[in-house]
């Protein structure tokens, strides 16, 4: 399999056409954003861990009844993946009051939430990816009624999945964002990445942020925090 040409740059991560029309290569960068893009840094090391680290989540997912979009590990920073079309839909799941969400009901950052609370924004960077409720994505036909349906089961399998696994190896899964897509023949995929980028993990013994949160908050020790995800998650 071979990149043809870049068919799309994102802040973290490169997508590249391949002489198979189905398949696609996603480069992991460097690169790190926070704010819609104001920050921006570089965390050493980063592409290679997200790439690792989503992988070896996505093979635990499906493993456990959830399609992905992961083919195979191509590199330390590349993957291939299924073609997709992306639901225009963050999803965003939360155990446990953090970041936006804490803020927006006043609520401290560690509250454990009485039940898991699903959110879902607009992907549209100028908008700031504006929160929408099941009506908003409906009216707007973001997606069916049955995608809709779909993605939510889904988003919980992947929490209820996720949060046991990672409990094992003393992590907290706080909260976490998800994105899907659709194949070709219509089948709805997990999509996208799953990391420190794009999860919240905390230390279940010191309560620790062990994500993005050090870069976006300027807590220090990014690059270590990235580091331990990979330990523990791999073992190395
Ligand atoms: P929030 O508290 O800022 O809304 O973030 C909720 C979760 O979603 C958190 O785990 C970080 C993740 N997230 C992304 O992956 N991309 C984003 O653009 C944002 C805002 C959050
Ligand atoms: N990656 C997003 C951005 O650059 C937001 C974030 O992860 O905080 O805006």
């Amino acid at each position: 399999m071979e990149k043809t040409n870049l068919l799309y740059e994102g802040k973290a991560k490169k997508v590249y056409e391949t002489n198979d029309p189905a398949l696609l290569i996603v480069d992991y960068k460097d690169d790190a954003t926070a704010f819609n893009g104001l920050k921006k840094g570089t965390i050493a090391g980063k592409g290679e861990i997200n790439n690792r680290v989503t992988n070896h989540l996505m093979k635990l997912l499906e493993k456990n009844g959830v399609p992905t979009h992961f083919v195979e590990e191509l590199s330390p920073r590349e993957t291939a993946v299924k073609r997709v079309s992306i639901v225009p839909l963050e999803v965003i799941v939360r155990n446990i009051a953090a970041g936006s969400l804490a803020k927006r009901l006043g609520l401290a950052e560690g509250t454990k939430m009485k039940k898991t609370v699903l959110e879902f924004c607009y992907k549209d960077d100028e908008l700031g990816d504006p929160m929408v409720n099941e009506y908003h994505i409906l009216a707007m036909e973001y997606c069916t009624e049955e995608e809709l349906k779909l993605i939510s089961q889904y988003a919980l399998k992947v929490n209820e999945v996720l949060s046991a696994y990672l409990k094992d190896l003393g992590i907290e899964l706080i909260d976490f964002k998800l994105e899907f897509g659709r194949l070709a023949d219509g089948t709805i995929v997990l999509a996208d990445e799953i990391s420190p980028d794009t999860c919240r993990f905390w230390d279940s013994a010191t309560g620790e942020k062990l994500d993005k949160d050090r870069f976006r908050r300027d807590l220090g020790h990014v690059e270590d925090a990235y580091h331990e995800i990979l330990r523990r998650l791999m073992g190395e």
